[in-house]
């Protein structure tokens, strides 16, 4: 069995007030999640007030983005081994904005997930495809080829240590998601490309989905077959929403 995973990624949100707050908010409600392991993904700054507040609850913590390099002079860059010194459990890669407005290519993406393999991070592997690709039939032409970039790059089995997560960015922050019908063609075309590779890597790798899931839609994407969870951005930024959404799991 799979346990679901629901992560809260915050992007370049908060600030210590808020965030202070978020994290009261979440340790108080934790009690009615009962089987979701839940996460957040803070901006690097909030990272150690982060560590601070969640240091023995259930709540893992984590980067949105991590350097391909270790240490050195890469002005601006944090790195794997950083985040792991503060207790980081998961780090975000290839998030669509990142590609978007970073340029991160696939190759980029595959250096920074067994970067953070490296640190002991758990990579959080981002995929999906735009408005227009999916307009054109290519969803899983994209799709396909982010995914092969990793397993090429890394091996099968190491990306076996992370987790994906679908995020169609059509449905990113846009309040469209995608129907559930829609989101669990593409995890089951992701675990059938994975299966290619390795069935037991196929049938353990979380899948999750992302793009405007909230506490309204959670739970119907979540009863599909495979997906096992959600990345959560716009919904991750209140507490009663972010735990409406974790608690959507419950079994
Ligand atoms: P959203 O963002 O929930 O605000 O659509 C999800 C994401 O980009 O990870």
């Amino acid at each position: 069995m799979r346990q679901p995973l629901v992560a809260g990624n915050w992007k370049m949100n908060g600030s210590r007030a808020s965030v202070a707050e978020l994290l009261n908010g979440l340790k108080a409600g934790m009690a009615r999640v009962k089987t979701a392991e839940v996460a957040v993904c803070a901006p690097a700054v909030f990272i150690p007030a982060v560590q601070a507040e969640l240091a023995g609850t259930p709540i893992k913590w984590g980067g949105q983005d991590v350097s391909v390099h270790a240490s050195g002079a890469y002005t601006g860059e944090i790195s794997g081994p950083m985040l792991a010194d503060f207790a980081c459990h998961y780090v975000i890669i290839g998030h669509s904005e990142r590609r978007a407005y970073h340029a991160e290519s696939d190759e980029l993406v595959a250096n920074k997930f067994s970067a953070a393999r490296a640190a002991g991070l758990v990579p959080i592997l981002c995929v999906g495809e735009t408005l227009d690709e999916r307009e054109a039939g290519v969803t899983e032409e994209v799709v396909g080829r982010q995914l092969d970039a990793v397993v090429a790059h890394c091996g099968i089995d190491v990306v076996g240590e992370g987790v994906i997560a679908y995020e169609p960015v059509w449905a990113i922050g846009t309040g469209k998601t995608a129907t559930p019908e829609q989101a669990q063609e593409v995890h089951a075309f992701i675990r059938a490309r994975l299966a290619a590779a390795s069935r037991s890597v196929a049938d353990t790798v979380r899948v999750l989905y992302g793009g405007s899931m909230n506490p309204n839609n959670a739970a119907e994407l979540m009863l599909q077959d495979d997906i096992d969870g959600g990345l959560i951005g716009g919904a991750s930024l209140k507490a009663t929403d972010f735990l409406a959404v974790c608690s959507a799991a419950n079994r």
